[in-house]
């Protein structure tokens, strides 16, 4: 089978790659010139996709491209571009427009289309295939149409695109088998659903009860913080329950292109509806509200031994939304470094994923100098390369918003 890739980014290229290690042919079409350029030449910009994997199937089984032409020939096409949001918290499905219109210019009989990316419900049905009706050709008789989201999670290694559950709805009976068909090349349990919105809506529920239950244990740190309860002590006991209790960290709020956006995909489109999505606003102030929180602790464990934050150096470990990966969008830690800076606090930062964050003009500086140059050191995001008994040991003063140092008691140690 010959795969066409729409968009080569975190959840396109190991896609390709997957695909391309299960004997398809594969293309790989992005509109950046860099990213294209950057692959043909075996380079990698997904942590999950070490160059080592993918160079020997460039050129070989994956072929990488700008031109549209070249999806001509594939069977399938699969369609992973960003899906962001635009003012007030709008999706800003521009770029899921322009790969349908693209797509359409070369699309052919009996091709199937799947689309990738995190969408509300009726995305697929009502506006991708009109845009990929304009070549001509009728969705659902002509060429084949499904959604199927990806479920990817970066960083993560106990669970591979082959060993996680696969989701697919199809406009059509015909639809979901060619889906289910083409997705059985590289998962080994595809989960057919009776429709596209099913499969859109089931992506954006696993994702908007993450978000959810984030907030719940956000929230209940903010109140064990005034009460003086250790809350990572609480969270450790209610996690002794075998049943019935799921458990979710508190920490510095939420980042990564999924969590703090897809959620309002749906609340935007409930509104059509006349239904206001509760659970999905509340949960979006109480994490949007976290860096507030963190910097709010910094500045009191800083008065705590006499200083003021005007002036006070203060190193962020980690940058990056998560561990383990050098992925910036969203991150929390952009904003904790703007309201510090905001205070008149000089921030620099050490992240072994992380060379520099342009947006704060700041390059990760080497961990020993690091910790010498400051007055606080705040864990915002744990990665586990950096040794956090020589940060307390070696920092004046440490605020961990991340519950790393649990099992470390220090007079100069502050946890969230
Ligand atoms: N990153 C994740 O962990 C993750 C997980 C699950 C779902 N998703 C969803 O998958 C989708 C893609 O996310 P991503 O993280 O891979 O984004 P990304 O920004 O890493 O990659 C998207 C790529 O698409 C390219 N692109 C944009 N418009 C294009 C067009 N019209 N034609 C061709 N290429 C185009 C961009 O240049 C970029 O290289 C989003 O809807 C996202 O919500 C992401």
């Amino acid at each position: 089978m010959k795969v066409g890739i729409i968009g080569m980014g975190y959840v396109g290229l190991p896609l390709a790659v997957a695909f391309a290690e299960a004997g398809s042919e594969v293309v790989g079409l992005d509109v950046d010139r860099r990213v294209v350029e950057g692959i043909a030449r075996g380079e990698s910009t997904v942590e999950d996709v070490p160059a080592e994997r993918l160079a020997p199937l460039v050129g070989d089984r994956i072929e990488v491209t700008t031109d549209h032409a070249g999806l001509s020939d594939c069977d399938a096409v699969i369609i992973c571009v960003p899906t962001p949001l635009a003012h007030r918290r709008e999706p800003d499905l521009a770029y899921v427009d322009s790969a349908g219109r693209s797509l359409a210019a070369v699309l052919r009989k009996g091709q199937l289309v799947v689309l990738e990316s995190t969408t509300y419900p009726g995305t697929t049905r009502d506006r991708l295939a009109p845009l990929l009706e304009e070549s001509g050709l009728r969705a659902g008789t002509d060429f084949h149409v499904a959604f199927s989201p990806e479920r990817i999670d970066p960083g993560r290694t106990d669970h591979t695109i082959r060993t996680t559950p696969k989701l697919v709805g199809g406009l059509t009976p015909t639809c979901l088998d060619r889906a289910a068909e083409l997705y059985s090349l590289i998962c080994d349990e595809v989960v057919r659903l009776s429709s596209p919105e099913a499969a859109e809506l089931a992506k954006l529920l696993e994702n908007i009860f993450r978000s959810v239950n984030i907030a719940l244990v956000n929230e209940l740190a903010m109140l064990s913080d005034r009460m003086g309860i250790d809350i990572w002590e609480v969270v450790d006991a209610a996690a002794t329950k075998p049943f019935g209790f799921m458990r979710f960290e508190p920490g510095p709020g939420m980042g990564g292109h999924c969590l703090p956006i897809d959620p309002f995909y749906l609340a935007f489109k409930a509104r059509e509806y006349d239904f206001p999505t509760e659970f999905i606003e509340l949960a979006g102030k109480i994490n949007q509200q976290q860096p507030h929180f963190c910097v709010d602790k910094v500045v009191r464990a800083l008065n705590d031994v006499g200083r003021p934050a005007r002036g006070s150096r203060v190193l962020l470990l980690g940058v990056s939304y998560k561990t383990g990966v050098g992925d910036l969008r969203e991150s929390p830690a952009i904003r904790i470094a703007e309201l510090l800076r905001e205070l008149g606090a000089e921030v620099s930062y050490h992240d072994p994923h992380v060379e520099s964050v342009p947006d704060l003009d700041l390059r990760s500086l080497e961990l020993g100098e690091a910790l010498s140059g400051c007055d606080v050191a705040c864990v915002v995001t744990a990665h586990p390369e950096v040794d956090y008994e020589r940060v307390v040991a070696e920092a004046p003063l440490v605020v961990d918003f991340r519950g790393v140092t649990r099992g470390i008691e220090a007079p100069n140690l502050v946890r969230l």
